[in-house]
């Protein structure tokens, strides 16, 4: 009787265990724990997530099957993380949650990048729902007023401030005036990197200001630390974090140089797979190691949404000289559209329902 009850308790807890499984795998709640950052691409014909056809605000140089590029291949993966699955995006929902919230991203145009493909894949879930589209400046409004939601995003290459003064422009290390219009919104994404390597005529600034001392350059990864402790400063002094989330979009790596993963002579330019496996062999990127120090020196809570790794395998999701614009000649920068910003996004959600 004894050994009865027993195999009897035994048998639940498997039923029970197995049940818990399924749900893991099912998409619904990815396990507590599980690494959503460690894993691998793999083709899905469900993908991609829309179709910029039905994505009428579309910017044209993140559209590269318009500006004429031919393969097809590389709207069709997914992200795989290595122990769970990533929750299907369900934009109604997403939009539901954030009812009477503001979104603001705030960086570089891989903001703008990810910005975009947020709007397209929330506009082609809820296509009847109204939406207005509104540019003030570096200020982009995107509403859906009938859920009373406003996705938004806000130009900032270095987040900290550049000010024109007597001397010429200086970029100031250690002030922020632009955090006036992140005050008060309910998620914050931001992401800055890029700007920080520029050179030459592509160098918004003459001079680095840092408290008292003028330079007139710096080591860049010196100087990004510099610029990211300040407005780590700033989330600390500012964000209440019963009010707002705050997330920071992790470095976005660029593929002009093919010897980081293998192809000494290639870039982005027609690469049509992403590198096979779960590591990418040009190894971590400098930026993300200086970000990484900085999130895990401070006392508020900040999402690192961690998309250099997963980025760093998709060569193939540049749009090479499919862009168009300021990159017209070769963009292995930025990312084709639907494409890799669609997973950033999905992990956005995953970490939106998972509190
Ligand atoms: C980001 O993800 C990569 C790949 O899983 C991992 O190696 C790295 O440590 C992660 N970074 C942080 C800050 O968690
Ligand atoms: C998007 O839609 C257009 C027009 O319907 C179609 O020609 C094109 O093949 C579609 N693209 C993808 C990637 O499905
Ligand atoms: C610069 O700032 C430092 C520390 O804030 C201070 O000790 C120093 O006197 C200042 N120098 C000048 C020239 O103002
Ligand atoms: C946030 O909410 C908690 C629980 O309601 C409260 O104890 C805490 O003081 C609040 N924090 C701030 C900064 O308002």
């Amino acid at each position: 009787m004894g050994i009865l009850i027993v195999l009897l308790i035994l048998l639940i807890i498997h039923i029970h265990g197995n049940g818990h499984h399924k749900e893991a795998r099912g998409n619904i709640n990815p396990k507590r724990g599980c690494d959503l950052f460690q894993g691998n691409w793999v083709v899905d014909d469900s993908y991609p997530l829309y179709n910029t056809s039905e994505c009428p605000f579309i910017l044209k140089e993140f559209d590269c099957q318009k500006n004429g590029r031919p393969d097809k291949l590389y709207v069709k993966y997914r992200w795989q993380p290595k122990d769970c699955n990533l929750p299907r995006f369900n934009g109604e929902d997403f939009l539901r949650r954030l009812r009477g919230k503001n979104i603001l991203f705030v960086g570089d145009s891989l903001s703008l990048n990810q910005w975009q493909s947020l709007t397209c894949m929330l506009h082609t879930a809820v296509p009847l729902a109204k939406y207005t589209s509104v540019r003030t400046g570096g200020l982009s409004t995107f509403i859906f007023p009938s859920y009373d939601v406003k996705v938004m995003f806000s130009r900032n290459a270095f987040l900290v401030d550049i000010a024109s003064e007597s001397i010429g422009r200086v970029l100031k290390l250690d002030s922020i005036e632009a955090g006036k219009i992140w005050k008060g919104n309910h998620i914050l994404i931001f992401d800055s990197w890029h700007w920080w390597l520029h050179i030459g005529r592509k160098q918004p600034w003459d001079f680095i200001q840092e408290g008292n001392r003028t330079f007139k350059d710096m080591n860049r990864l010196v100087a990004y630390e510099k610029g990211l402790k300040t407005w780590a400063k700033w989330v600390e002094d500012n964000v209440d974090p019963n009010k707002t989330r705050v997330f920071f979009q992790g470095v976005s790596p660029d593929h002009l140089n093919g010897a980081k993963w293998g192809e000494p002579r290639a870039s982005c330019e027609e690469q049509k797979v992403p590198v096979d496996g779960f590591k990418y062999p040009g190894g971590s990127h400098p930026a993300e190691l200086v970000l990484q120090k900085v999130l895990g020196a401070m006392s508020k809570r900040v999402n690192l949404l961690n998309i250099t790794t997963l980025s760093q395998m998709r060569k193939d999701g540049h749009p090479s000289v499919y862009g168009y614009g300021g990159h017209r000649d070769m963009d292995c920068s930025h990312w084709c559209l639907p494409g890799v910003p669609d997973t950033w996004n999905l992990l956005l959600y995953a970490a939106l329902i998972q509190n």
